[in-house]
């Protein structure tokens, strides 16, 4: 099936869209969807609102109104075919009079799959895997992943000095990088779910957590704070436990099952804020999907280094990882990493 030049621009317009909407939207994706009349004119645009709300499809119909009757969709995922807190999106596209619809990638839950096969049946022409490789790639990632495995997608970000330490010696400097990137590190936060730190963090650095502007001002939405402290030896008068944003302490000595945990209340994008010794035992588990590392170009020789042990004992065993960019934050030079994991290994929960 042929696609025009203004349905490739309505869905280049609609994983911009969901951009937008990163990290507002979970349990439910981040989609973005576009209205097309018949002659290609935009006549309604929208993005997945916050969990409750209306999809993505359904806010770009309200815009639309009539002029989405005999139009053309175009989605970033699959239109939903079961009744959730709203209903299926479906049913919103042929109650107002959709022809055709156009869609990135195919949903993978379960629970809502096969709404291509509710249109076609009703006799809307459906295309899948528009800019597919694009949509897989953006906003709807950790999504995909989260809901496929069953876990959150674990974004490990950390800052170190040029010979790869966390901290000095002495546990003095709190931070390693430049303020440009404790910003960039910062903006990251407000595309996740949750924000874990182990409990050596809180007790060395008593971080806040929260998603705050470049006045200090705190944002609308925070993330949910995850500490994990078998022993539970964060301070109750610890910073996290203001009534800034909502936080929980795990005594799960298993990242897997904090993740399981994480995932059952609607989480579904980790940012694993630290330290070395969590870091270690995350990526031990095989749960860091992502790294976002800032390289300070200062050297401290002594300090503990910004992973921890990961039971990694010989080269052979060492983590390989695809690196997606580098590229200079102020002083710094930012690194985006995705780990290959092989097959495996036996023994694992
Ligand atoms: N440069 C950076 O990006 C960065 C980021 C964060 C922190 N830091 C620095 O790192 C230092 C703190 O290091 P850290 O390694 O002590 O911090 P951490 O990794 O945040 O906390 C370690 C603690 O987490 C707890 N924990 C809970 N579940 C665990 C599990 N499954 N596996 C392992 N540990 C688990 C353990 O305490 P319990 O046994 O009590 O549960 C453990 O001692 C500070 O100096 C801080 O400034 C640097």
């Amino acid at each position: 099936v042929q696609t025009s030049e203004a349905e490739e621009a309505a869905m280049h317009r609609a994983l911009v869209l969901a951009e937008t909407v990163r990290g507002a939207t979970s349990p439910n994706p981040p989609v973005g969807a576009v209205i097309l009349a018949p002659d290609g004119t935009l006549v309604g645009e929208g993005a997945t609102a916050p969990a409750g709300g209306p999809h993505a499809e359904v806010v770009a119909l309200a815009e639309a109104g009539d002029l989405a009757r005999g139009a053309t969709a175009v989605v970033t995922l699959e239109p939903c075919a079961h009744t959730g807190r709203t209903g299926p999106c479906t049913t919103a596209l042929l109650d107002a009079g959709i022809r055709r619809v156009l869609y990135a990638v195919d949903d993978p839950n379960p629970e809502a799959a096969g709404g291509a096969d509710v249109l076609r049946t009703a006799g809307v022409e459906v295309v899948s895997g528009l800019q597919c490789d694009a949509a897989l790639e953006g906003a709807l990632r950790p999504w995909l992943f989260a809901v496929s495995t069953g876990r959150p997608f674990v974004t490990w970000k950390y800052a170190a000095t040029l010979d790869g330490r966390a901290a000095a010696a002495d546990m003095s400097a709190r931070w390693i990088s430049s303020a440009l990137s404790r910003a960039d590190a910062h903006a990251i936060r407000s595309d996740v779910d949750a924000i874990v730190v182990g409990s050596g963090t809180v007790l060395a650095d008593d971080p806040h957590l929260t998603v705050r502007d470049v006045h200090g001002n705190l944002a609308a939405r925070q993330p949910l704070r995850v500490v994990l402290d078998r022993r539970h030896r964060s301070p109750q008068d610890a910073r996290i436990f203001d009534s800034a944003a909502e936080t929980v302490i795990l005594d799960t000595a298993v990242p897997r099952f904090a993740l399981k945990a994480l995932f059952d209340r609607g989480v579904r994008h980790v940012l694993l804020e630290g330290g070395p010794t969590l870091a270690g035992a995350f990526v031990e588990a095989r749960c860091v999907d992502e790294v976002v590392a800032y390289f300070a170009p200062t050297l401290l020789g002594s300090g503990p280094s910004a992973l921890g042990d990961a039971g990694i004992g010989t080269l052979g065993d060492a983590v390989t990882l695809d690196v997606e960019t580098v590229t200079r934050v102020g002083p710094d030079v930012k690194i985006v990493a995705r780990p290959v994991w092989g097959a495996p290994t036996g023994g694992e929960s």
